[in-house]
């Protein structure tokens, strides 16, 4: 028997590339193990965003050896084995894999090589046309499925090396991605999350031509499926028409995720954004106007370089204009390859730190304001599963909020019944800054 062992990090980009992994990796005889002790293979799907990113996976990559190495083959997949390439074979010896995610299409081909002993196995052509797909994707998730509409990336932000590890856009086919979801509603799935580097740049290849707006209002029509989402979305592309379709499909769910990155336009151009705060606040407009009840959230860095007090407080007035219902903040760190590190005058770490945390304690403020307004309010929360701790079931809203909520007639699991994967309506009755909390009522 083979078997391996994989941990991954990073996006919903990267959790799905390892379903599709994990898929591959079942078709072609090996079995899934939860022990490292256990696996012949052991794979690390690594993401390059955060600062240092690359320490840490060797770091890690040394513990793995350390405790359970002997005899074992390991691989690196993901966005830092794309990024640092064969460099990793001269840091971590013991490492006979290095592949990215455009070169998942010949994994198979790559574990054949592993197989047969080589020790020295690389997928690292960017240079690809096709999206990878396989019919034998393991989903993690029994209830909420992710399909993949378009990989890769064709902008080129200064800070990101997203272009570089996962390679030009790539978009499939509508009929592809409609026939899937059809497949998993079939299959009982009732969530579907497109994902995407910039789904608003989805260009279907096939005559038909769809463009994302297109392929959202057909996903929101599809039998069984009862809410679809979306991540993640470049302001540039983002186009009224999404709006417009959420408007009219409550299946469409009232979440946008639009990353904003800087509330300063002199920011925003030296970030290579092609957008600026009025353009925006526009989109941000059409999101506010729409009938339904659109929740917005974004991503933020702070301390770009450059970045003075005076564009930082740009930032904070935009969170105030905006009020957006969560968001993910972020330091600025300096990536390989990236245009930003020609750009001068950096911030100190503590200077950094310390606008991070003046941004997180406005937030906090304004989601405590935000999720407060929500109390006495009945909403639709779709059943994850069930906390022991708090002894309350896990849910969520179409807001993608947190609803967590006690079930009078039903209080806990019994007898191999359970409440996860239904619907259900609940009233808020408390509201925290990152969490609602409820009771179920009829
Ligand atoms: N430094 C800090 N944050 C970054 N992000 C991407 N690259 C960097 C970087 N070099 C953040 C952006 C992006 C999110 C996924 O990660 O906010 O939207
Ligand atoms: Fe990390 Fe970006 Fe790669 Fe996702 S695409 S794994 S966030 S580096």
């Amino acid at each position: 028997m083979k078997t391996f062992y994989i941990e991954t990090f990073g996006c919903q980009m990267n959790a799905h590339d390892s379903e599709k992994v994990i898929g591959t990796l079942v078709s072609d005889g090996y079995t899934q193990v939860e022990q490292l002790e256990q696996a012949d293979l052991i794979l690390y799907n690594t993401c390059s965003i955060r600062d240092k990113a690359e320490q840490k996976v060797f770091h890690r990559l040394n513990q793995f050896k350390k405790e359970h190495g002997k005899g074992k083959v390991f691989g690196v997949l993901g966005c830092v084995a794309q990024q640092e390439g064969e460099r990793i074979f001269e840091r971590a010896p013991f490492v006979s894999l290095v592949a990215g995610s455009a070169s998942y299409s010949k994994l198979s081909q790559m574990l054949v090589q592993l197989e047969a002993g080589n020790r020295r196995v690389t997928g690292l052509s960017l240079d690809t046309e096709d999206a990878f797909e396989t019919p034998f994707t393991r989903r993690d998730n029994p209830h909420r499925a992710y399909i993949t509409i378009i990989e890769g990336c064709d902008k080129s932000c200064a800070y990101c090396v997203v272009p570089f590890t996962r390679g030009p856009e790539r978009s499939r086919t509508s009929d592809k991605l409609l026939e899937e979801a059809r497949d998993l509603a079939r299959m009982g799935y009732l969530e579907i999350q497109l994902l995407g580097q910039n789904v608003n740049s989805y260009r279907d290849p096939s005559p038909a031509g769809w463009d994302f707006a297109r392929l959202l209002r057909a996903m929101g029509e599809i039998d069984g499926i009862r809410r679809v989402r979306f991540t993640t979305s470049h302001p540039r592309d983002f186009v009224k028409e999404i709006v417009d379709a959420i408007d009219e499909n409550p299946v469409l769910c009232n979440h946008v995720h639009l990353p904003v990155q800087s509330g300063s336009s002199s920011v925003l151009e030296r970030m290579q954004r092609l957008y600026t705060r009025d353009d925006y606040l526009r989109r941000i407009d059409w999101i506010k106007k729409a009938r339904r009840n659109i929740a917005i959230t974004t991503d933020i860095i702070v301390g770009f370089p450059g970045e003075t007090e005076a564009e930082f407080e740009e930032t904070l007035s935009l969170l105030e204009e905006v009020q957006y219902d969560s968001l993910f903040n972020f330091k600025y760190s300096r990536r390989p390859n990236t245009p930003a590190l020609a750009l001068e005058d950096h911030i100190s770490e503590e200077e950094k730190t310390r606008r991070l945390t003046i941004l997180q304690e406005m937030q906090r403020d304004i989601q405590i304001r935000r999720n407060s307004a929500l109390v006495g309010i009945v909403e639709e929360a779709f059943v994850e599963g069930y906390n022991q701790a708090t002894g309350q079931w896990i849910g969520r809203t179409t807001q993608n909020r947190p609803l967590n909520f006690i079930h009078p007639e039903f209080p806990s699991p019994r007898d191999g019944a359970t409440l996860a994967g239904t619907y259900l309506s609940v009233r808020v009755t408390r509201a925290g800054p990152n969490s609602l909390a409820g009771e179920r009522v009829n």
